[in-house]
């Protein structure tokens, strides 16, 4: 995790740096740092907490240089305090690095160094890397900082300046991502796009151990072992009003407002010319033959996209008849699973850079499977290490907890499913129901229009300290989604479960002030749902119900009810996943909380 951004041009960096920084602020946000040149040689700047702090302190002290680099820090090595902060130093204090990733061998590489003499003045991995480029600096920083690499083990995402080189960036990658965005006699590096998009739209993306020599004039580039690279340059495709809050208080509640555009944007282009039913991949460079033989399909992610994943798994396994496993990538990658060339891995992941999800990605092509990634993100890392890959197109997403990502990825999972059904000659029922995917973007406006009822709902719930989410079916995921929507930002206890499993044991929490969320739409679970309800309510646990609209009989049965619109079964959890998104999103606000930026988290989990 950890955001970075560098710059070398003719502007202001310092202003240009932190503007920058605070777009990546989602990547972690306990302690900021910013180093560069002025005319005495290099400053380095760092406070504890969120960017504000650092920009607060830095602007009395008129910071006048046209190269810098910038740090926001998710703790991995050390708690987040000032000395830990990044950028780092060596000992002359004439080398400053900052880093996103994780130095495996740290500890080895650190008593070598303090055995020469080196001082270490925080806990973190990355002043490792300081010591070592001051250790193999003999004039040449681009050289100093080749021999360091090929000493490092792990993942890095680094920027890297000398005082004694004051017209030189050095960045490089192994793991974690590094963006060069090409400016007019000026370049940016960033671990994203966020803060390129407003100075330009050109950008290349480093690969692993590949790093880049940036000046004003130019930009070359190799790999860490000295062999020269060349590089296509591409075109962001985002403007810069996406990563603007637009007039909502919270990313968050602009991304959710965002939805019924961004499944749009999921479907757009994804019907053969002429045709409603028809499904096409225009960027699914893919042999077919492969995909009409498969015989199973693991489905690798983390987190909200893991949510996804299960959803999936209804969805081909309802669909297809094809046997699906959904794995954790932090599992999946440690326990040798037994997969081959007959298994089709699908790596789910909005940002494409989670660690685990990556692991799981790289060890399922070595065991000889096609990968398929589904990413939001354009040339990050899964996408990039993907056999062929579906993108979401969902704009970015800001927001630590993940809304737009997850509907977009039921989405195009539901259409992969018809995709594969076609070609495997069997489109079934996909076909029938695929004129209601088109419908729901209509759908979810109508639910947001309703969100007033949301809001008077969490004024009543925003004390509970615990709540229940049940669901069956489809819709069991998401209740494990509406369960983590709260817990990561309105810090409320919140378990999520098949509602037939609440009797194993969680039926012993329900008490009057337990509140209980059922997704509880007319669909095969439907009656055995209202057997769940009435359990709970014969404990005098508060109910809420997601229901579909028209369903008047259950209104006397539970405490509160909110209704959804009807569509076929497999499409209910894009529904039914939007309020629960706003109850999350009210309470946590409700309740004071940082929705944007909650405690201990990050967007993009780029360590194990
Ligand atoms: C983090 C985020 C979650 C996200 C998960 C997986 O934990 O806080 O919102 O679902 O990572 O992220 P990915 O980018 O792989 O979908």
């Amino acid at each position: 995790m950890c955001g970075i951004v560098g710059y070398i041009g003719s502007k202001d960096a310092a202003s240009l740096l932190l503007n920058g920084i605070k777009r990546l602020e989602y990547r972690g946000y306990d302690s900021a740092g910013i180093a560069g040149m002025n005319g005495n040689g290099l400053y380095c700047h760092k406070s504890v907490g969120k960017v504000a702090s650092l920009e607060e302190k830095v602007k009395s002290l008129n910071i006048n240089s046209n190269l810098g680099i910038v740090h926001t820090r998710w703790a991995t090595h050390g708690a987040p305090t000032t000395e830990n902060a990044h950028p780092h130093l060596d000992c002359t204090g004439e080398i400053a690095v900052v880093h996103n990733g994780i130095i495996e061998n740290c500890d080895t590489l650190k008593a070598h160094l303090e055995e020469e003499g080196h001082k270490f003045t925080s806990e973190t991995d990355t002043e490792v890397l300081a010591h070592l480029i001051e250790k193999n600096y003999t004039g040449n920083l681009e050289l100093a900082v080749r021999l360091t690499l090929q000493h490092v083990v792990g993942a890095y995402g680094i920027a890297v300046i000398h005082a004694k080189e004051p017209d030189k960036l050095i960045t490089a990658r192994n793991g974690s991502p590094i963006v060069i965005g090409i400016g007019d006699g000026e370049y940016f590096v960033a671990s994203d796009v966020a803060p390129i998009i407003e100075h330009t739209k050109d950008v290349i993306y480093l690969d692993d151990r590949e790093m880049a020599v940036l000046t004003k004039e130019g930009c070359t580039t190799k790999t860490i072992d000295d062999t020269p690279t060349s590089k296509k340059t591409e075109k962001i495709l985002w403007d810069i009003d996406l990563i603007e809050k637009s007039g909502y208080d919270h990313f968050m509640l602009k991304e959710i407002h965002e939805q019924p555009e961004s499944i749009v944007n999921a479907m757009r282009g994804r019907f053969e010319d002429g045709s409603k039913h028809i499904a096409r991949f225009g960027g699914l460079k893919c042999d077919e033959d492969i995909l009409k033989t498969i015989k199973r399909i693991v489905i690798i992610a983390c987190g909200t996209s893991w949510h996804s994943g299960l959803i999936g798994e209804y969805i081909f396994e309802e669909f297809l008849r094809i046997p699906v496993e959904v794995e954790y990538g932090s599992e999946f990658r440690y326990r040798n699973p037994i997969i081959g060339k007959d298994t089709l891995v699908i790596a789910i992941s909005q940002s494409g850079e989670t660690a685990d999800t990556l692991a799981g990605l790289k060890l399922a092509k070595e065991k000889g499977c096609m990968v398929l990634g589904v990413c939001n993100i354009v040339g990050s890392s899964i996408a990039r290490e993907s056999n062929f890959g579906i993108f979401l197109h969902a704009g970015p997403e800001i927001g630590v907890a993940s809304t737009k990502a997850f509907t977009s990825q039921i989405t195009v999972l539901y259409l992969f499913a018809l995709y594969l059904a076609q070609l495997r000659g069997n489109p079934n029922k996909l076909t029938e129901t695929v004129d209601q995917l088109r419908l729901i973007p209509d759908q979810i406006k109508k639910i947001l229009e309703k969100e007033d009822e949301i809001v008077r709902l969490s004024e009543l719930y925003k004390a509970s300290e615990n709540f229940l989410y049940l669901g069956r079916g489809f819709n069991f995921p998401v209740a494990l989604e509406g369960a983590l929507k709260l817990k990561e930002i309105s810090y409320i206890h919140a378990e999520g479960m098949p509602a037939a499993e609440m009797k194993h044991g969680p039926i012993a929490l329900i008490t009057k002030d337990m509140p209980v969320v059922f997704i509880a739409i007319k669909d095969s679970g439907y009656q055995k749902v209202l057997g769940n309800i009435k359990e709970v309510k014969a404990r005098g646990g508060k109910i809420i119900a997601i229901a579909t609209e028209g369903d008047e009989t259950l209104r006397e049965k539970v405490d509160h009810i909110f209704f959804v619109p009807h569509t076929c079964e497999a499409l209910t959890p894009i529904l039914t996943v939007i309020p629960l998104q706003l109850l999350a999103y009210h309470i946590a606000v409700m309740r004071g909380s940082d929705v944007d930026m909650p405690r201990n988290l990050a967007k993009s989990v780029t360590v194990e």
